[in-house]
C-alpha cells in the first residue's frame, strides 16, 4: 500500500478568507516567496557545507542498525525501559512514544506489539517526589529494568544526578556487572563526562552524532532506541523523514511545505502575531506540540543576528490540545489580542474508532450524538474551532495526516525541523546554538557548590535571600 503523505494546508491564512487586515494578500504571498527563496538556498547550502548534519540522519543506515542491534540485545530481559535525559534528549522520545504506541501501552501488555516490548518511562526532571516514587516501585525489579541515559555532554545536572542515583542503586543491589548489563549510554562518540564514565564502566553506548543538537536529534540514536525497543518501526520513521527531505529541499517556494510554513510564520511574526499556537486534534500528537515548543523556542529565540546586531527576535510557541483546550483557551484565542498564528494537526483516520451510544429517553437533546463516531466528533470540533477563529479573523494553518504511522510521524518531524532551519535563515540568526541556556546551568552549578563557580554563587546570593518587606 502506498504510504500517505502529510500536507500543510494554508488557505485559512489568506486575505481571501480572513480579510486584508489579518490575512495574507496575493502581493504579500509574492513578497514572502521572494524573501523565502534565498532562505531555502541558504539552508541547502548549509547542508552541503556539512553544517546541518541532522539533515542526513534519515539517510544514514548506520545509526539505525546500531540501535536495532542494541535493542535486540537488551530486549530479552527488560520489562521496563527508563530513559534518563532532558530537553532534546527526552522530548523526542516522549513524543514518538505517545504518537505511535497505544494510550494504555504501559499498563496493558496486550496492547504492545509483542511480548518483548518493555514499559517505557522517560524522566526529564529532578522532582524528588516523582523520581522517589518511581525508585520505590522499581528497586526490587532492577534485574528486569534497562536504563538508557542520554546526554551528549554528561554534565547536565539533571541527567547526571539521575544517573548517579541509578548507578548507586544498581551497584548496591546487583553488583559491579550491573552497569554493563542494565545500562546503555547515548552520548558523544569521543568526548565528555558520560563518554568517560561509559568507557570506564564498560557501559554499552550509542552515539549522539557530531554536530546534531539535542532538539534536532530525535531521528538519531537519541530518539530511536526507546522507539525500537517499544516496537515502533524506526525504518518507516526514517523513510518518512527521507521522503519529506525531497519535498523540503525543493528550491521552488510554492512546492516546498517547509518554506511555506516558515515564510508564513515569519510574515506574521513581523506583523504583530508573535505567538504560534500548535493545537493537535489528536491525543497521540499532543507531545509533538511540546517537542515543537523546544525546537521553535531554542532555535529562534535569539538576541543577536548573524551580523552581531541586537535583534531580540523569537516567536513564542504555545501548545494546546483539541478538544481539551477549547474549554480553556479558546475564549482568549477568539476575543483576546489577535496576536497568534494557529497550527492545527488534523488526522483523517485514527487507528480505531468508537461509536457513541444511544441517548436515554429522558435526554432527547443528546440524540444527535447517538450512533456517530468519535472521529467525526473530534474532527467536527476541529473544524468548528477553526471556523470560530476565522470568524474573528485569526489565521489558521493545518497539518493534515491521513493516519498517524511511523512514516507520517517521520515526515512531520522532518518538516518541522527544516521549517525551523528556514525560519532561522529568514530571521538571520544562528538557529543551532542556545547560549542563553548556559547562565542558568552555571548558576545551578554555583548553587550546588561546584568548584570554580564561587564568584557566581556570591552574585546569586542577593536573589536567594528573601526580603521580608516584599513578602505578604
Ligand atoms: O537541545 C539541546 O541542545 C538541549 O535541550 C540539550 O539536549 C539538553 O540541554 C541536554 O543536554 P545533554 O545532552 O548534554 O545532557
Amino acid at each position: 500500500m502506498a504510504e500517505s503523505e502529510i500536507h500543510l494546508y494554508y488557505k485559512n491564512v489568506t486575505a481571501e478568507v480572513i480579510g486584508d487586515e489579518h490575512g495574507i494578500t496575493k502581493k504579500q504571498f509574492a513578497d514572502i516567496a521572494a524573501q523565502t527563496q534565498p532562505a531555502i538556498a541558504e539552508v541547502n547550502r548549509q547542508r552541503e557545507q556539512g553544517k546541518t548534519p541532522f539533515r542526513d540522519l534519515p539517510l544514514t543506515d548506520e545509526y539505525r542498525t546500531n540501535v536495532e542491534r542494541i535493542a535486540a540485545e537488551f530486549q530479552d530481559d527488560c520489562e521496563t525501559l527508563v530513559v534518563l535525559g532532558i530537553g532534546g534528549s527526552a522530548l523526542g522520545n516522549i513524543a514518538v512514544q505517545t504518537a505511535l504506541n497505544p494510550y494504555m501501552y504501559n499498563l496493558d501488555a496486550s496492547q504492545r506489539k509483542n511480548s518483548k516490548c518493555p514499559r517505557l518511562f522517560v524522566f526529564d526532571n529532578v522532582d524528588p517526589s516523582q523520581f522517589g516514587s518511581f525508585l520505590n516501585s522499581i528497586e526490587d525489579r532492577l534485574d528486569k529494568t534497562v536504563f538508557n541515559v542520554i546526554s551528549k555532554s554528561g554534565r547536565t545536572a539533571e541527567t547526571a544526578s539521575q544517573f548517579l542515583v541509578i548507578r548507586q542503586m544498581l551497584l548496591d543491589k546487583l553488583g559491579d556487572s550491573a552497569l554493563k548489563d542494565r545500562m546503555i549510554a547515548t552520548t558523544d562518540a569521543n568526548e565528555g563526562t558520560m563518554r568517560k564514565i561509559a568507557d570506564a564502566s564498560e557501559i554499552r553506548t550509542l552515539v549522539v552524532p557530531d554536530g546534531v543538537g539535542g532538539r534536532f536529534s530525535v531521528l538519531s540514536p537519541v530518539g530511536l532506541l526507546s522507539a525500537a525497543m517499544c516496537g515502533i518501526d524506526i525504518e518507516q520513521l526514517l523513510k518518512g523523514a527521507a521522503d519529506m527531505d525531497r519535498r523540503v529541499s525543493q528550491t521552488e517556494f510554492g512546492n516546498n511545505p517547509a518554506a511555506i510554513n516558515a515564510g508564513i510564520n515569519w510574515h506574521y511574526y513581523n506583523r504583530g502575531k508573535p505567538i504560534s499556537v500548535m493545537m493537535p486534534y489528536s491525543y497521540a500528537l499532543k507531545d509533538f506540540a511540546d517537542w515543537y515548543r523546544q525546537l521553535w523556542a531554542e532555535s529562534l529565540g535569539k538576541s543577536n543576528d548573524l551580523s552581531g546586531g541586537k535583534v531580540y527576535v523569537g516567536p513564542t510557541p504555545v501548545k494546546a490540545l483539541g478538544t481539551t483546550d477549547q474549554h480553556s483557551q479558546v475564549q482568549l484565542y477568539r476575543e483576546g489580542p489577535n496576536d497568534k498564528l494557529f497550527t492545527f494537526l488534523h488526522v483523517d483516520r485514527f487507528d480505531r474508532d468508537v461509536t457513541i451510544g444511544q441517548a436515554p429517553d429522558c435526554a432527547p437533546e443528546l440524540e444527535y450524538l447517538a450512533g456517530k463516531s468519535m472521529t467525526k466528533l473530534l474532527n467536527s470540533e476541529k473544524l468548528a474551532t477553526e471556523y470560530a477563529l476565522l470568524h474573528d479573523k485569526r489565521p489558521c494553518l493545518t497539518v493534515n495526516f491521513d493516519r498517524i504511522t511511523p512514516y507520517t510521524v517521520g515526515q512531520f518531524i522532518y518538516l518541522f525541523e527544516v521549517t525551523t532551519s528556514i525560519a532561522g535563515a529568514l530571521f538571520h540568526i544562528n538557529t543551532y546554538d542556545q547560549p542563553a541556556v548556559e547562565l542558568g546551568k552555571e548558576a545551578t552549578f554555583a548553587l550546588m557548590g561546584r568548584p570554580g563557580f564561587e564568584e557566581l554563587a556570591k552574585k546569586i546570593e542577593p536573589v536567594a535571600r528573601i526580603d521580608e518587606k516584599f513578602q505578604v
